[in-house]
């Protein structure tokens, strides 16, 4: 598959009310700064589309892209950054929990790790309420370009093993650079099939 076309359609706060503009939607979401924006600008081949930032908190509404003139990626806010207000902080964990479970057309939630660290407890906990609230979701480990080949094949291992102990079967993993747009391919093979069982 490839993504000939991306057109921004809105930013939101709320997902109540919101018209389904397409039948199907991606979302991406994971902890504040780890790549959510960027990953979604490589997929698309366009810089720019998504706003990114080296400070962590940059997202904070509910993003959407038509995709090919037929489908949806969605950028979520970050979850997890601590240098925000109470407020703020709670009023996102509400508009990300919202958005995740009432909205119907979204056939899967890509959570993006970190591919440098170990799984967060953070993490952890946010995958398991995915379990609790049955949404079907993918791992994506970002930056894989700050790893070595061996040190990347050793954290995935990590993973693995680490989320093994959850999750049988293993929900799929990736791993993805936006520097580099390596992994993009196979992401973009993984949506296309994701695209035909949902056709
Ligand atoms: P929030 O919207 O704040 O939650 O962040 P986000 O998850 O959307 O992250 P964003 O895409 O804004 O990227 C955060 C920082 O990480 C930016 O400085 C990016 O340039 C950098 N970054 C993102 N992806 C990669 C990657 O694959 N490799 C490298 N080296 N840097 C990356
Ligand atoms: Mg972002």
């Amino acid at each position: 598959m490839e993504i000939n076309q991306a057109t921004f359609l809105g930013s939101f706060t709320k997902t109540e009310g919101l018209i389904a503009e397409a039948p199907v939607e991606f979302a991406f979401i994971g902890r504040s700064n780890v790549g959510k924006s960027s990953l979604i600008n490589m997929l698309c081949k366009t810089k720019g589309l998504a706003h990114t930032s080296s400070t962590p908190g940059k997202t904070q509404c509910i993003n959407k892209f038509l995709i090919n003139g037929k489908w949806i990626i969605t950028d979520l806010p970050g979850y997890g950054f601590a240098k925000i207000s109470k407020t703020l902080r709670a009023s996102l964990e509400i508009m990300i929990r919202n958005y995740i479970q009432h909205t119907p057309q979204m056939v899967l939630l890509f959570v993006l790790l970190d591919c440098r660290h170990p799984l967060q407890k953070i993490d952890l906990e946010f995958l398991l309420k995915l379990g609790s609230w049955q949404i079907p979701f993918a791992l994506v480990l970002t930056k894989a370009d700050k790893l070595s080949k061996t040190a990347l094949q050793n954290q995935t291992d990590a993973f693995h093993e680490t989320l093994s102990q959850y999750w049988e079967p293993l929900p799929p993993i990736f791993a993805a650079s936006s520097k580099t747009a390596w992994g993009r391919e196979e992401l973009l093979e993984y949506m296309e099939s994701v695209l035909e069982e949902n056709g």
